[in-house]
């Protein structure tokens, strides 16, 4: 009898359709962060290819154990794409059955890396930022620029004005065109560099291309701000030693990237992980003095529970195709010799 293995295809349109919202987000990466604070996940170092200089394709595994959601991310970050109006950022995310292994879904991984990025920090702000801070920062107002602003705006609904930075014009301007009219409330200003950006600033969001040079200084950051580095580099060596608290999302992963070995004081002694923040382990912010930087650099528990949650929406609606893989009903046929 013929048995066929087959798994849902969710293209971008169909992810975006299934209405996954910012807020949904933030809970299902809460809900990640307290299972990695708990130990109950899989979610081992990245690896990853650089087929160009500057770029990678990384491979994100992850399992929630008490969620039964698992799979993988393969994910490219080409930032000179920006440059030809392409996205620098493109995932597809691979579902798998918990008991038998098959692939249950194949899916566009952009939209969810986009959203799950900017709902995690959220989460930090939540736990880290000062609950009045008026002035974000965002430098880099690409993909992640955008949604930052959204996620943190609605977070920190004291934020007043947002000071932007980005070394390419087109970028600047679709940022106004599509972040202005959703925040009428907030007030806009064009910094000119990245140190008139992050002076007074009580939230400071990084998310240009990788940085290879340091080009930032903490003396330009105020008491009691938080910091978001979501792209790779850019800080001076010694600028762990300058934080109150250096909080990672997962810190065997951020000391495995190459370039975090750059970071030469409190190499071994983070604060805390995220997790156990969320957790209620530790502390999050215990004063309005506190200088805090959070590095975030993307925990595949998050592309997998969101998977898992699109996945479920996907089913309801009747969206997507089901694709079929294999037969299982016949033994696997002998190959050509
Ligand atoms: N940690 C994570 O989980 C995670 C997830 C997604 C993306 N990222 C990283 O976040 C960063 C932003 O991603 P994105 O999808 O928004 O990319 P994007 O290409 O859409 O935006 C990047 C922006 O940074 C600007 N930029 C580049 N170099 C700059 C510089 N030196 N100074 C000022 N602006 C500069 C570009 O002009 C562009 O507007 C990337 O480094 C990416 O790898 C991290």
């Amino acid at each position: 009898m013929s048995k066929k293995l087959t798994f849902l295809y969710l293209s971008e349109p169909d992810v975006i359709k299934t209405g996954l919202t910012l807020t949904e987000t933030i809970e299902l990466c809460t809900e990640s962060l307290k299972q990695h604070g708990l130990k109950e996940v899989e979610n081992p170092p990245k690896p990853g290819v650089h087929p160009k200089e500057d770029s990678f394709i990384n491979a994100m595994p992850g399992w929630l154990k008490q969620k039964g959601v698992c799979g993988i991310k393969w994910v490219s970050g080409f930032p000179e794409n920006v440059k030809q109006r392409l996205p620098s950022i493109v995932g597809v995310i691979i579902l798998n059955s918990t008991e038998t292994g098959f692939p249950t879904a194949v899916m566009d991984g952009t939209y969810i890396t986009a959203i799950r990025t900017a709902a995690v920090s959220g989460v930090s702000a939540k736990y880290l930022a000062r609950k009045d801070s008026e002035v974000l920062a965002v430098i880099g107002t690409g993909v992640q620029g955008k949604y930052n602003t959204l996620c943190l705006t609605t977070v920190l609904p004291s934020i007043k004005k947002v000071k932007i930075f980005d070394t390419w014009a087109p970028s600047l301007q679709t940022f106004q065109d599509q972040i202005r009219p959703l925040l009428p409330n907030v007030e806009f200003e064009t910094a000119s560099s990245m140190e008139e950006a992050i002076r007074d600033s009580d939230v400071i969001v990084g998310a240009t291309a990788k940085l290879t040079e340091t080009v930032y200084s903490d003396e330009w950051v105020k008491p009691g701000a938080l910091v978001l580095p979501i792209q790779v580099g850019g800080w001076d060596p010694d600028v762990l030693s300058k934080f109150d608290k250096v909080v990672a999302d997962d810190w065997a992963q951020l000391k495995a990237q190459q370039d975090f070995s750059r970071y030469t004081s409190n190499f071994d002694t983070p604060y805390a992980e995220l997790g156990e923040i969320v957790m209620g382990k530790k502390p999050g912010r215990e004063n309005d003095q506190e200088k805090i930087i959070n590095f975030n650099k993307g925990l595949a528990v998050h592309d997998m529970i969101c998977g898992g949650r699109v996945l479920e929406k996907a089913k309801k609606q009747g969206l997507g195709v089901e694709l079929e893989l294999m037969d299982l009903g016949s033994p696997i046929p002998m190959p050509p010799v």
